[in-house]
């Protein structure tokens, strides 16, 4: 059975958490593949409302497994916190959550890492949500990690200290001291080690090449967003993994031709959080409602979301890297009263107009609008395509038409409920 992808297109928060817990009823496995506490995503149903980080988004489903795969870096704290968050629920992890033994923790030291080289950077730092992400896949690829299969075998303290010790003479390096109290951070990891030890620890990529032989149906869960990809995003704004539908291959061990539906994820508008480039930004009162009407609040830092216009020559570059094979369009309610909207729909750079997403968009860039007529309807009671007022439904069209891919599904809020199939 073939295996589906569902990504972000832009810089994150697209709504990823909410499609996956709605399609779930549908498949038999979701995967998260990469990323890791720097991911946050939201999901609301029957008056609650949930943040995952690590977790993958069908964990609600009673069925559903739930597998964090070789391709994830997990801080064993933050696992931990999110299980016992669950507790009302009371889920059978058991039976439901595995975790890859081949995927990387992230230290204590891996925190203070990020918190130190983000502090040297000053005005210029990423904007890293502090979790200790980049440190923790620089290790991976230095071949120094520490991988969650390690905290079952014999050696496991003496490997943790030497990369602590490891890291500890790094942080002296950086132009820019931080406080800290790593003794209370080793209390709280080495409590969460032995809490993890508990859950099913399991070879995932063989676990999923059975799962494909028996014909279960696979959703693989994607973090962030195109954009925010090492090798294709705002370099250096980025984060520190693929982002794109190749990381659902590494990160699972799925293999290319294995992926059938790639599900493309984008907001009716566009959202930043942290540093770096974003050309359809405002600043104005535009920027301001949407902020304030989508609650652009980041949900894992809380931070507030840079807003602006969306962006054509962005998704139609994210479309393409990635193979989407269907669009789902988010928070278009968040749009409702405005006058009239607009569409960037190529850059003027000072070498001349261009119309794909070019190396250079940190300087001269000015996007390139068409404007089309807004709709006052509130749009979060409708529970049908056929109710559309009709200059959305023209919004719809006109974003469809070019992107040349289809909108299948449009969300008019946060609910579950609130999801209506084209
Ligand atoms: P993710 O990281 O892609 O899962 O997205 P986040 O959870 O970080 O951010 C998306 C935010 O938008 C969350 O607060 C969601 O509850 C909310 N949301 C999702 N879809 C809609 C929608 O169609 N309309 C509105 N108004 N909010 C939405
Ligand atoms: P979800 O999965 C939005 C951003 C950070 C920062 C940059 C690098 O919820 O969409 P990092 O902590 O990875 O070193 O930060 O990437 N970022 C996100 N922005 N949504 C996310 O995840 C993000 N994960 C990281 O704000 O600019
Ligand atoms: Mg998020």
């Amino acid at each position: 059975m073939a295996v589906d992808l569902l990504l972000g297109l832009q810089w994150g928060d697209e709504g990823k958490g909410k499609i996956v817990d709605v399609l779930t009823t549908s498949y038999d496995i979701i995967a998260r593949f990469q990323g890791g506490p720097n991911a946050g995503h939201t999901l609301e149903f029957e008056g609650n409302k949930h943040v995952l980080h690590t977790i993958p988004s069908g964990i609600f489903h009673p069925k559903a497994i739930n597998l964090i795969g070789n391709g994830v870096v997990i801080d064993p704290v933050i696992f931990k916190k999110e299980i016992d968050n669950l507790a009302p629920y009371q889920l059978d992890f058991s039976e439901k959550l595995l975790i890859s033994k081949k995927a990387h923790l992230i230290l204590p030291t891996h925190r203070l890492l990020d918190a130190a080289s983000e502090a040297a950077k000053g005005k210029a730092k990423i904007g890293s949500t502090l979790k200790g992400i980049g440190p923790t896949y620089m290790d991976k690829t230095g071949r120094n990690g520490i991988r969650v299969g390690d905290i079952l075998a014999t050696d496991w303290e003496e490997k943790y200290k030497r990369l602590t010790q490891k890291h500890l003479g790094m942080l002296k390096a950086y132009d820019a001291s931080i406080e800290y109290d790593l003794k209370s951070m080793e209390i709280a990891f080495s409590e969460s080690i032995n809490a993890l030890r508990q859950f099913k620890l399991v070879d995932s990529e063989q676990y999923l090449i059975e799962a494909q032989r028996e014909g279960k149906k696979i959703l693989a869960e994607g973090a962030q967003g195109s954009l925010l990809d090492v090798d294709f995003g705002t370099y250096p704004f980025v984060t520190s993994s693929t982002t794109t539908a190749a990381g659902a291959c590494t990160g699972l061990g799925v293999a290319p031709n294995k992926i059938k539906e790639v599900y493309g994820i984008f907001k009716a508008y566009t959202t930043r959080v942290g540093s770096g480039p974003f050309p359809t930004e405002l600043f104005d009162k535009d920027g301001e409602t949407m902020g304030r009407v989508g609650h652009e609040f980041g949900a894992t830092t809380g931070r507030s979301r840079r807003c602006g216009w969306i962006d054509l020559v962005a998704l139609k570059y994210s479309i393409h890297i990635n193979g989407v094979t269907q669009l789902m369009m988010m928070k278009g309610d968040v749009l409702s009263g405005f006058e009239k909207l607009k569409i960037c729909t190529a850059y003027k750079t000072t070498s001349g107009v261009m119309d794909y997403f070019p190396y250079d968009i940190n300087s001269g860039i000015e996007p390139i609008y068409e404007e089309i007529p807004g709709w006052k309807e509130d749009l979060t009671q409708m529970t049908e395509a056929s109710l559309f007022p009709a200059n959305f439904q023209a919004y719809i069209d006109y974003l469809e038409k070019a992107l040349e891919t289809p909108i299948k599904i449009v969300s008019v809020g946060p609910d579950r409920k609130q999801t209506i199939f084209r």
